[in-house]
């Protein structure tokens, strides 16, 4: 089994987040060539980019519209295992506490009550610079990663789309719309949150592949661009199959990186 990774850094910005993304992609990888698994190399590609302003998740997540900043993420792994927390303040790597949920009976926590399980779990609490709104809706960050035993994991990350109320909740912490992993492959979306919920994008996108009408893994993610999603809508999708390279797709620019074990 080829180890392999894809990342992507939001469905509207330009190329010159590429170097970025790509330095997150090779800590992955390195991870992987190390011994590490998926939830392991996925989650720290995720750090990466939380901690990079450029990107709209952990440290560069924008202000909602009463200014707070508000940080979503989620994990999946193709063990049937899940970990989301929705609109948490005060929280650098959200995705390490989604990521602690994953064998925890709870799936997902929001609020101050993720801040709450948060401290008791020693998570770092620390005020969230942010910044102002952008212009178009970019974005999220995601990564999904498949290791030597062929298991894999997805990785999401966001302070949600820019001109949002502070109770907004978008794709990222939602199962089957931001994000959706099973056995056979890994699917993650970008975008506006909104009509990625409502096309429950990364669910119908992975139920698919491998159809009559859908092949290969690329033409199910050309399906759904084309068939789920207006062509008003920025959104983008990065997925990884059982076998073979990571690949994206958007219907707008999307910044993605991948690298696959030679
Ligand atoms: N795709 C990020 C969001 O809508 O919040």
């Amino acid at each position: 089994m080829k180890m392999a990774v894809v990342a992507h850094g939001g469905a509207g910005p330009g190329p010159e987040r590429q170097k970025n993304l790509q330095r997150a992609v090779d800590v992955a990888s390195k991870l992987l060539l190390s011994g590490a698994s998926a939830t392991e190399a996925a989650v720290e590609a995720c750090v990466i980019l939380e901690d990079d302003p450029v990107f709209n998740a952990g440290t560069g997540g924008v202000f909602r519209n009463d200014g707070s900043v508000l940080l979503d993420a989620s994990i999946q792994t193709s063990d049937g295992r899940v970990g989301f927390v929705i609109a948490m303040s005060d929280t650098p790597n959200p995705i390490r506490v989604a990521k602690d949920l994953l064998d925890e009976p709870i799936n997902g926590l929001t609020g101050p009550g993720a801040r709450v399980w948060a401290d008791h779990r020693g998570h770092t609490k620390e005020k969230v610079e942010g910044r102002p709104p952008m212009e178009g809706d970019g974005d999220t960050v995601g990564v999904i990663v498949r290791d030597s035993s062929g298991s894999m994991a997805c990785a999401t990350s966001t302070g949600g789309c820019s001109h949002r109320p502070p109770g907004r909740v978008g794709d990222v912490p939602l199962p089957g719309s931001g994000f959706w992993v099973n056995e056979a492959l890994a699917v993650a979306a970008t975008g506006e949150g909104e009509e990625i919920t409502r096309a429950l994008l990364s669910f119908r996108v992975s139920s698919k592949a491998g159809s009559p009408e859908c092949t290969s893994l690329i033409d199910a993610l050309k399906w759904g661009l084309d068939n789920l999603i207006s062509d008003k809508a920025s959104v983008g999708l990065i997925a990884i199959g059982r076998e073979g390279p990571g690949i994206g797709l958007s219907n707008t620019v999307m910044p993605w990186a991948s690298w696959i074990e030679d």
